[in-house]
């Protein structure tokens, strides 16, 4: 754990615009700057950059958080990590409480050089290896796209030994370099093998897969996970294609080493591949923040059908309605580096506009699956479709509709009827409103805003008022109400009253966290005029007492009948206090 007090000694010392401009153009437009929002696609400005509040928030996609959220957002690093990130700008030393292993320690450091030697000998060793040149040449490989990726040759033996002089060192073994034997001997994890260097989003070496040069096995033999690696969330050419997926508006995901690096030789340049698993929803994630668009490209085998439903297994649950994944599936003679050495970019081009759209593959695969002819093949295709249409999340919702719609259709029943045997409530109130996030906004009245999310919100723009606020009126029935009796809670604890950004990560992983975001957005672009701030706190204030009163009036007037002598004198005061604040 990091302790708290350092983290609010960091955002107090960073910049959260010089952070996010090290990534983005931002343009100053009054008191915020803007630039367009690298989370969602779009053509106008809407990502905005409050200096006075360190909080960034997108209008137009609802992307919000603070200097580390950010990082964590855009980098796609952990919480830990960007905290490192931020303090080694800042020349701060992360304090640890010995209970946790720092993710970016010097440890960390001594794995990335321990890689980043192996990677520059192998390349080196790649030279001089005219059978593994030989190789590269046979399998079509240009110079060029080998130094490109960086793909070195493993000799045979245990070279790494006259490479590394302490090669006894632990650490050679936790990067994954080397194995050692039940006998006690180290030698060289990868051995006779063409070497592909795995990047992570910064570009620095973490890991390596190595293929045999003719036929062995494994045919591909990929480094273990370690602290620097972790299969699940890296991808293949990752760091290489992200400028070329954003560039091209979407990225194609493929399964191979030589597939990513065929399809950058032909010039396209957008690919990267997962490392031998299947696609998790943390790959798709991370795509996502580069485009809106994700084509899996699998081989058109039997094996290609499966991984890819995997894959749509795994995209469900990372559905949005302004995102497209499609699957493009390859004749069955090929992968998409043959593919592309036989028909070229444009054909590949092509293919992948013609994708074929996560909701039909889905469909198509149950059609196949169970014949609709009988009563039986379509209730099982209910039941089938079930489980994936569950996983569909809000954010995906008019998809999810049409969805049910096509299945009603398969299986000869309503929309009703199938949401019943889902076990969701058919088309009523709760369903319309949550299937049609627009009808929300249709300004028929908007509730006007409780005095707990009024106070927030005042809080959050002058974080001293927190210290001002009575702890015991503030009522709890709301996240806004519970949020503000933490922010006072601490304030009372002698804590310094600090603005959004520091409040937010206070309480990250709290509830609380994600209400004062929410509070914290709404004020970027209508912020409180400060001439009236004065004026609306103390009317709020007289609110929440007049509130509290009335509260206690009904109750007590519930009850009038069984009151206790004491309890009786209380509602005469009550009565009292009530006619006063009239
Ligand atoms: P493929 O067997 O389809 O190989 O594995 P490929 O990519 O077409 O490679 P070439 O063209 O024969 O050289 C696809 C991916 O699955 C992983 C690798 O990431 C590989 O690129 N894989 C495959 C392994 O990790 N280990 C293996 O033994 C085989
Ligand atoms: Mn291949």
């Amino acid at each position: 754990m990091i302790p708290q007090s350092f983290i609010q000694g960091l955002l107090a010392r960073v910049d959260i615009v010089d952070v996010i401009e090290r990534y983005l153009p931002l343009k100053k437009s009054g008191a915020n700057y803007f630039a367009r929002c690298p989370f969602h696609g779009e053509k106008s400005a809407s990502f905005s950059v409050s200096p006075s509040k360190q909080f960034y928030h997108c209008f137009g996609c609802g992307a919000h958080g603070t200097a580390i959220g950010f990082l964590m957002a855009y980098s796609g690093l952990s919480f830990s990590e960007a905290v490192h990130e931020l303090a080694r700008d800042t020349g701060m030393q992360v304090p640890n409480d010995g209970r946790t292993p720092l993710p970016q320690n010097d440890n960390y450091e001594r794995l990335i050089e321990i890689t980043a030697t192996a990677a520059k000998f192998y390349r080196e060793a790649l030279g001089q290896s005219p059978e593994a040149t030989a190789y590269l040449q046979r399998r079509g490989l240009s110079g060029e796209i080998a130094a490109r990726f960086g793909i070195g040759f493993a000799p045979d033996g245990s070279p790494l030994q006259r490479i590394f002089p302490d090669y006894q060192n632990k650490l050679l073994a936790t990067a994954g370099m080397v194995i050692d034997s039940e006998q006690g001997r180290r030698y060289d994890r990868f051995r006779h093998r063409i070497m592909f260097p795995i990047h992570d989003r910064r570009g620095r070496i973490i890991a390596f897969g190595g293929r045999v040069l003719n036929s062995g096995e494994p045919k591909y033999l990929n480094s273990p996970e370690t602290p620097l690696f972790e299969k699940g969330r890296e991808l293949y050419g990752f760091f290489l294609a992200q400028k070329a997926i954003r560039e091209a508006g979407f990225a194609i995901v493929v399964e191979g080493y030589m597939d990513v690096a065929a399809l950058a030789q032909f010039g396209v340049e957008n690919a990267v591949a997962t490392l031998g698993t299947a696609t998790t929803p943390h790959h798709i994630q991370t795509l996502l923040r580069q485009t809106d668009r994700i084509v899996f490209c699998f081989d058109g085998d039997a094996a290609g059908q499966r991984a890819a439903w995997r894959a749509l297994e795994n995209a469900l649950e990372t559905l949005r309605d302004d995102i497209t994944l499609s699957f493009l599936f390859l004749p069955p003679e090929h992968d998409p580096d043959t593919f592309i050495r036989e028909k070229g970019a444009a054909a590949m081009h092509e293919a992948a506009a013609h994708a074929t759209p996560l909701a039909r593959f889905l469909l198509d695969s149950l059609r196949q699956d169970c014949d609709t002819a009988d009563a039986e093949g379509r209730a099982r295709l209910v039941h089938e479709a079930r489980p994936l249409i569950a996983r569909i999340p809000a954010a995906a919702s008019i998809l999810r509709l049409q969805l049910l719609k096509a299945i009603a259709g398969m299986s000869h029943l309503t929309q009703a009827e199938v949401e019943r045997a889902f076990g969701i409530a058919p088309a009523g109130e709760r369903t319309r409103a949550a299937v049609h996030p627009a009808a929300h906004r249709i300004p028929v009245r908007k509730p006007p805003p409780t005095v707990a999310s009024t106070l927030l919100r005042l809080v959050l723009q002058h974080p001293a008022l927190a210290a001002r606020l009575p702890l015991g009126l503030i009522p709890d029935d709301t996240a806004e109400g519970r949020a503000l009796i933490a922010i006072v809670d601490l304030v009372e604890l002698g804590e310094p009253a600090t603005g959004l950004g520091a409040l937010i990560e206070r309480f990250r992983d709290t509830p609380h966290g994600d209400t004062l975001a929410q509070a914290g957005a709404g004020l970027i672009d209508t912020e409180f005029d400060p001439a009236v701030i004065e004026t609306l706190f103390e009317d709020s204030l007289r609110k929440l007492s007049a509130d509290a009163i009335n509260k206690e009036y009904d109750e007590l007037q519930a009850r009038a009948n069984t009151l206790s002598l004491a309890e009786q004198r209380r509602l005469a005061e009550v009565i009292q206090e009530r006619r006063r604040l009239k």
